[in-house]
């Protein structure tokens, strides 16, 4: 069996100000300070990653951004490249949350950009997939998961895949207590590994974390991460308090 190691990742989404990020992440490491079979990352909102890097740094725990943009530098108001996110602490970033590509016209092109530019830049990237729930009733969860795979993965080389995390994050189950069931997840995991499988072999294919995203709270982990294919959890309002995060940590125990 080539299971992967698990990563639960906490994204804090717009909460907390840089002094809340620090007690929150302060806690969240010494409560998971003896975790080591399991990597533990949070993406905490811009203007708190560095002093969150503070904290973390010679702990366990990684630190991610929530969004980048694909240019190094230039007049993009408003924009964070890459190379400022590596300067602020962050190994990883989220690209393509369904939030932004609901809320500020986020599209498998803009996702691509972004992930070649994290690539190149040596950012490790987690691209959020996932389809709406009139999409899944229609029957389109498979169709719309090839499609923003195909086109957002577009252009990569196997070696690339060695540095990529995906999160399967049904829309239907973001911030809404609704979980896909743990069959569910394993069905859509399986079918993606087995698609990256066919575009760059089994083996990279093998290598690639996927993780479950979508109402994961301390009551539904375990029975989640019992999936062959689930190798961690992208966690919203669940990973926002220390201790609850920690509990989804310490699945295991
Ligand atoms: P949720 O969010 O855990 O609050 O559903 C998950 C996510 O958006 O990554």
């Amino acid at each position: 069996m080539t299971k992967r190691k698990p990563l639960i990742a906490g994204n804090w989404k717009m909460h907390k100000t840089g002094p809340e990020a620090v007690e929150t992440a302060r806690k969240l490491a010494g409560l998971t300070a003896d975790v080591d079979r399991v990597d533990v990352m949070i993406a905490p909102p811009f203007t708190a990653l560095a002093q969150v890097a503070e904290v973390l740094r010679g702990t366990r725990i990684m630190l991610c951004a929530q969004n980048m943009h694909w240019e190094p530098r230039g007049a993009f108001t408003g924009e964070i490249s890459a190379e400022m996110l590596l300067a602020a602490g962050c190994t990883h970033v989220i690209l393509g949350h369904s939030e932004r590509r609901q809320f500020f016209g986020e599209t498998d092109q803009t996702v691509n950009l972004k992930l070649r530019a994290a690539l190149a830049a040596g950012l490790k990237p987690v691209v959020c997939i996932g389809e709406s729930e009139s999409e899944r009733d229609e029957g389109k969860t498979f169709s719309v998961l090839d499609k923003q795979v195909q086109n957002g993965l577009k252009g990569l080389l196997s070696d690339d895949l060695k540095g990529l995390t995906l999160a399967y994050e049904p829309v239907w189950a973001i911030g809404t207590g609704k979980t896909a069931s743990s069959q569910q997840a394993q069905e859509v995991h399986a079918y993606l590994r087995d698609q990256l499988a066919k575009a760059y072999g089994r083996s990279v294919a093998e290598a690639v974390r996927i993780l479950y995203g979508g109402s994961v709270k301390p009551a539904n982990i375990a029975e989640l991460m019992a999936m062959e294919d689930v190798d961690g959890a992208l966690v919203g309002g669940a990973s926002l308090e220390a201790e609850t995060f920690n509990q989804l940590v310490h699945y295991q125990n």
